[in-house]
């Protein structure tokens, strides 16, 4: 049977990228998959102190998520969600992978150095990453894998930015399966969504990120419809006539059709979508008819959230659930993982 499982940390409510990117793939595939599938989503409350904040915040941003997750119509009966946090699991296989990854594939990784502002190929030997990274952030990647490896999942949903890890974690299966000669952690598939990559509202160079100084950069999943419109109309374009879709070329007006194409009802392409567009549409319709379907799809999981967000009793009950479920499915792996590298009950 096939296991999907995926994560996002609680760093702030999620914007349009994750919930194109990820979420909403995640209530997809919970509509959709065979019901012998195992579905599990964790909110990933260890990787989001790679980047320390106060406690109270890290609290708040646990419990917002918990009820956004709620809001998108993710069902405790069907989904397992939980925080990483609460299964143990989870940092015991993280430690035993760290045993056999590769000090030479981490420090090649992209994220560390893109969360450090420092380009692709910063190497290790620079100043500045001797004074500024921490080795929780260089090690994330081998906590994402024990978190997919953890629960033996055969599928991940994730936007383009987690590619890499996803391929870091399928490293970690063989280097593990093959230092033991075992074949009991499975290596994961990637599922990436259409909309993998939605850019900034106002930099669209760069993609959409919770980290990113400027609220206007990003639209959250709960934003009224009046600041969904305040911030399409405000978001970056080009000067040019008229619409077309080149990404390389017209940054902002692409990320603008790649929206609407995410939004659409059937599903058609950005490219489609542009040659659709009549002699005379301008930049200004363009992002009305994005604001509209934003401001549609987005309004039911807005009066849900406000909803479940006050619910804090109830909340705390379904991650109660979730987290038994998860620790249980933890459990089996860790138990073969033990035995497979000699950690098991004394023989
Ligand atoms: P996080 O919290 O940064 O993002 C959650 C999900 O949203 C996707 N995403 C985007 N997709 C399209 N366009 C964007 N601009 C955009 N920004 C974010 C991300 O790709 C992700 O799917 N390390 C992970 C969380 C995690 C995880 C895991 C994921 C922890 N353990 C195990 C998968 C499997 C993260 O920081 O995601």
């Amino acid at each position: 049977p096939q296991v999907v499982f995926s994560g996002i940390q609680p760093t702030g409510i999620p914007h349009l990228g994750n919930y194109l990117g990820a979420l909403r793939e995640w209530k997809r595939l919970q509509d959709t998959a065979h019901p012998d599938t195992k579905l599990l989503f964790c909110i990933a409350d260890l990787h989001a102190i790679t980047v320390p904040r106060p406690a109270e915040e890290l609290y708040e941003h646990r419990m917002h998520l918990m009820a956004v997750l709620r809001a998108m119509g993710l069902d405790e009966n069907r989904s397992t969600i939980f925080f990483q946090s609460a299964v143990p699991y989870h940092t015991d296989l993280q430690w035993i992978l760290s045993c056999t990854a590769s000090m030479g594939y981490l420090s090649r990784m992209t994220q560390w150095k893109s969360k450090l502002q420092l380009s692709d190929n910063t190497t290790m030997d620079d100043p500045a990453v001797k004074k500024s990274l921490k080795h929780g952030l260089f090690s994330y990647p081998i906590l994402q894998a024990a978190d997919i490896l953890i629960h033996r999942a055969t599928h991940v949903p994730v936007g383009d930015d987690q590619r890499q890890h996803l391929e870091f974690s399928r490293e970690c299966v063989t280097n593990f399966n093959s230092t033991y000669k075992t074949d009991c952690l499975v290596a994961p598939q990637t599922i990436v969504s259409t909309s993998r990559r939605i850019m900034s509202l106002t930099k669209p160079q760069q993609k959409m990120s919770k980290s990113d100084p400027s609220p206007k950069s990003r639209i959250l999943i709960t934003d009224s419809p009046d600041e969904i419109r305040k911030k399409i109309r405000g978001a970056t374009t080009d000067s040019l006539a008229g619409v077309s879709y080149d990404p390389q070329t017209r940054p902002g007006v692409a990320n603008l059709i790649e929206i609407l194409s995410g939004f659409d009802p059937e599903r058609r392409s950005p490219q489609v979508l542009a040659q659709q567009m009549e002699e005379g549409y301008k930049i200004t319709d363009l992002k009305e008819a994005v604001t509209k379907v934003v401001c549609d799809e987005l309004a039911e999981v807005r009066e849900r959230y406000q909803l479940y967000v006050s619910q804090n009793d109830q909340l705390r009950e379904y991650a109660a659930v979730g987290n038994q479920k998860a620790t249980e499915s933890a459990k089996k792996t860790m138990e073969l993982v033990n035995e497979a590298v000699g950690l098991g009950p004394l023989r």
